[in-house]
């Protein structure tokens, strides 16, 4: 299979003929030549992008046609949820359930909600003490550079395209080197839509080809989901250009649960929370606090939990657990799997299993500034630490430089509101996990980013807002 790049409406290899291969981390093996991207390509795509906006009908169509575009966008996607399950599962390790019964309606729901949002969303319009009538438009921005992670290729990818195009924007769209299969799939299944060439543009390739779009001058817009190594890089080559950035970055997620948690249900969603997607969620919930008076008992329910969740082939519909998504990324959590890395702490359960996979699991005991409980491992791993008090249990769920997402179980109402207003993160969820409404800001504080998308968030990060005031002569 080749995987190609879709620039200008055309399926093309990179200019200088080079590829490279695309790891199934369940066989290990290649199964894709992938066109590997480099800085000719992406000035390729970028000029697809602006032609495409300059003197295209994108940026000029009315809202409800570009809705009806994106819906039938949508439509193509839940058509081939099938090729993009098998895509995501090849490519990285998700299990095809998962895939199949998530991503893929959550994919087809991003491009949905951002369609009918940009048409039926009101416009702004201030009331005149002078005689003037003044309004708002808001107006696309331009070119947006879109670059995505692997954990959630599909998702992400259309979390990021659907607003930017919903507003009349052009895109091009850099997935992650391990994941670029998706990504294609996307955009050619833009074209079939009808969305006119150079809107979608696809390069694939590594962080370089990235780099090469961040720094270009012809981008007006970047959009990114990664590390925060990466973003400060982003953010720093934006900075040439005063490109606007939106920057959505890791996390080191607390999950707390108080003494008046309905245990059972803690159990069910931190599992969920440290676990799912093989814990390669920026939004994991990947140090547990746990209250002394419950702390048993939730300890021996988790573990035995962690235990029961089934690991192997991720087309196996039984299977709740991929492998890793690659050689590296295995390297790098079982490195803190390492005695340094755990700075004293116990390994209850888990460690490295089999190839590229790892059990889930469950530490205790660590020093606070032990790597595996301070730094974002991004595998199946969580740090548990017992607490006292509602006050100290707050104090060290924000006892990191992440403020992506948080999460809180208790029966109480006070303490709920209480401990959410007091936790320092984008994202609060009492008693759940996941919860995500399109219409609210998404994003995060600190090292997890700058700036949030999501509803009017995002219509504000992808358009130029204009005043037009007029003058009524009376
Ligand atoms: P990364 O942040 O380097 O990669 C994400 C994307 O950025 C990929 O598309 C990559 O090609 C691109 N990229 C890399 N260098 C770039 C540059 N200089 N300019 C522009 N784009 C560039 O993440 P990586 O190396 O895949 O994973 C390392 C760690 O990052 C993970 O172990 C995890 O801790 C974290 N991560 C967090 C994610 C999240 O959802 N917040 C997603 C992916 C990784
Ligand atoms: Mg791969």
């Amino acid at each position: 299979m080749k995987i190609l790049h879709v620039i200008g409406g055309e399926e093309t290899g990179s200019a200088d003929g080079s590829a490279y291969a695309d790891i199934d981390p369940y066989t290990r093996e290649s199964y894709a030549e992938v066109a590997n991207g480099g800085e000719k390509d992406v000035r390729r795509a970028v000029a697809a992008a602006r032609e495409a906006f300059d003197t295209g009908p994108w940026p000029r169509t009315g809202l409800a046609e570009r809705g009806r575009l994106l819906h039938r966008f949508a439509d193509l996607i839940e058509a081939h949820a099938a090729e993009f399950a098998d895509a995501e599962t090849r490519d990285m390790g998700k299990p095809t359930s998962a895939v199949a019964g998530h991503d893929v309606p959550r994919a087809a729901q991003n491009i949905r909600f951002f369609a009918d949002h940009a048409r039926l969303g009101g416009a702004d319009l201030l009331p005149s003490d002078t005689g003037h009538h003044t309004y708002v438009r808001h107006e696309p921005a331009g070119v947006v550079a879109a670059i995505a992670p692997w954990n959630f290729p599909l998702m992400l990818a259309t979390w990021k395209i659907a607003p930017a195009l919903a507003w009349g924007n052009t895109v091009v769209l850099k997935p992650a080197e391990d994941t670029p299969r998706s990504a294609a799939l996307l955009g050619r299944l833009a074209l079939a839509a009808g969305l006119p060439p150079g809107v979608l543009n696809v390069v694939l390739g590594f962080g370089p080809a990235g780099a090469a779009l961040t720094r270009h001058p012809g981008v007006d817009r970047i959009t990114f989901t990664g590390s925060s190594t990466t973003g400060r890089a982003i953010a720093a080559a934006a900075a040439a250009h005063l490109t606007p950035v939106s920057l959505e970055l890791g996390g080191k997620g607390a999950a707390l649960v108080f003494d008046d948690a309905d245990v059972d249900s803690a159990v069910e969603w931190t599992l969920k929370a440290a676990f799912g997607n093989s814990g390669q969620v920026c939004l994991a919930g990947s140090r547990l606090y746990v209250q002394s008076g419950v702390y048993d008992t939730f300890m021996e329910r988790f573990v035995a939990g962690a235990e029961a969740l089934r690991l192997g082939d991720p087309s196996d519909p039984d299977t709740q657990l991929g492998p890793l998504a690659s050689a590296a990324h295995h390297r790098k959590v079982t490195g803190y799997l390492t005695p340094d890395a755990l700075g004293g702490g116990r390994i209850l359960t888990g460690g490295a299993s089999h190839d590229w996979f790892v059990r889930p699991t469950v530490i205790t005991g660590m020093a606070a500034d032990a790597p595996v409980h301070r730094d974002e491992v991004f595998g199946p791993v969580v740090t548990v630490t017992r607490f006292d008090t509602e006050r100290q249990g707050v104090g060290l769920a924000n006892s990191t430089p992440y403020g992506l997402s948080a999460m809180l179980f208790t029966e109480n109402l006070h303490r709920a509101h209480r401990a959410a207003a007091g936790l320092r993160a984008g994202n609060v969820w009492v008693n759940c996990f996941f919860v995500r409404d399109l219409r609210a800001p998404f994003g995060g504080a600190g090292d997890s980013g700058i700036g949030r998308e999501g509803g009017l968030y995002s219509r504000e990060f992808f358009t130029e807002p204009k005043t037009v005031s007029v003058r009524i002569a009376h």
